[in-house]
């Protein structure tokens, strides 16, 4: 079993924070006082080390919404007449095939803590053969020493889906088309993700909410790399009118991480100093579309690769948003949880469960492979139905399709 160096997770959560390309222990607090924050703007990846250290260590999902995955139920066949072993899970997606339609969501990268985890997960991920994004590459445009941190990434997943991950907000600010090829470079990637986190950069005192004229700079980026590109909000999911407008910028692939998973508002509501900034998080926690249904919005309205996100939790919420319409799903926080316990075991272990999970839900359903799960009859009640009939969808279509 492979251990983590230092800081160790031990050190971690003793609250380590990099300051002049050292590490050093903060007595109490992990955050900076707020005047130094505001100084100290471009230290992206001190920002990405407090957000990994929130999340281990506060309840940052979210409270009084949910991804709307309890309202979708599948039709129980006692009659099944597969083998469970032979079910077909694997999936072509993004221009590599999987095992399963699994996608380690992007979380990390920028600092040396981040290296080490990017490390176990790419190990286990090209075990397993499933797909992973990593974390924003902002920090290693902004400062050279920390390329490696996303460099190890296709160094120990050499055959694996690899998704490079850049934000909307950088794009607004000018991102360049060499620097785009840059990250595109620095993980070998499949594809990018251009993350869309209006909420979470508003709850923090230095984030980037100036965003006009963003669309058209997309659109420049995606016409001038013939990498596909995906659109992925980080906890909010998208909306109707979002995904037209995914779709007019001209992005290949949506990855909804919606509502009812980790609260990106949350986290920054528990990091920030600013009173205002901390009350807005409280108030904004449970902002978002939930992703079952944003995944509904996508299956109708958008032709490419969808990715349904945000609560994932296991193998038959995988399940459910494959016979929703997504193509693969994708899970964050529960994979940070599971290198957390040190290993790159913990990580396997957790995608097997995941994948017998999904396997069953394909047994009891009578499914043979994806596009059978994909037609599998659905009951689809409570909340979700209620929006699905606000916005003209019959959920009892569900219920019988071919
Ligand atoms: C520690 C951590 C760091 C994250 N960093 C990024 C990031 O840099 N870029 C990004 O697009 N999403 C980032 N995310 C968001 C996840 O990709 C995902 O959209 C979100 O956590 C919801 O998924 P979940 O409910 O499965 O956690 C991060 C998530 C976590 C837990």
């Amino acid at each position: 079993m492979l251990e983590l160096g230092t800081p160790t997770l031990k050190g971690f959560t003793q609250n380590f924070i990099r300051k002049g390309g050292e590490y050093i222990k903060m007595e109490t607090e992990y955050k900076l006082p707020i005047e130094e924050q505001e100084e100290e703007k471009t230290i992206t990846s001190d920002r990405k080390l407090a957000h990994l250290q929130i999340c281990l260590e506060h309840d940052v999902q979210a409270r009084n919404i949910t991804a709307g995955l309890e309202d979708i139920s599948f039709v129980h066949r006692a009659t099944t007449d597969l083998n469970l072993d032979e079910i077909d899970l694997s999936v072509k997606i993004l221009g590599k095939k999987l095992s399963i339609p699994l996608i380690i969501s992007g979380m990390t990268g920028g600092h040396a803590f981040a290296q080490k985890l990017n490390v176990f997960l790419s190990q286990a991920v090209e075990t397993t053969n499933i797909g992973m994004g990593v974390g924003s590459q902002r920090a290693a445009l902004e400062n050279e020493e920390v390329k490696e941190s996303f460099n190890v990434v296709r160094e120990n997943a050499k055959k694996s889906l690899i998704i490079g991950n850049i934000g909307a907000g950088q794009i607004a600010q000018g991102l360049t088309n060499d620097q785009f090829t840059e990250i595109i470079d620095m993980v070998k990637a499949d594809a990018i993700a251009v993350h869309f986190n209006p909420l979470q950069e508003a709850i923090q005192p230095e984030g980037d909410t100036q965003l006009e004229n963003l669309h058209e700079k997309i659109t420049d980026l995606i016409q001038n790399h013939s990498i596909p590109v995906i659109a992925k909000e980080v906890g909010s999911g998208f909306s109707l009118d979002d995904i037209v407008q995914i779709k007019k910028i001209g992005f290949q692939a949506i990855d909804i991480q919606g509502v009812g998973g980790t609260s990106w508002a949350g986290v920054e509501a528990i990091r920030t100093l600013s009173l205002k900034h901390k009350s807005t998080g409280e108030v904004f926690w449970d902002w978002g579309v939930p992703t079952a249904f944003s995944t509904i919005l996508a299956k109708h309205n958008f032709n490419g690769v969808v990715i349904g996100s945000g609560g994932v939790r296991n193998g038959l919420d995988i399940a459910k948003l494959i016979a929703l319409g997504a193509d693969a799903a994708g899970m964050a926080i529960p994979f940070l949880i599971a290198v957390q316990k040190h290993s790159v075991d913990a990580v396997i272990q957790k995608i097997q469960e995941t994948e017998y999970q999904l396997r069953l839900a394909c047994f009891l359903t009578r499914s043979r492979n994806l596009s059978d799960l994909k037609k599998a009859p659905l009951i689809i009640s409570g909340k979700t139905a209620e929006i699905m009939r606000i916005y003209g969808i019959d959920p009892s279509s569900y219920l019988s399709r071919e």
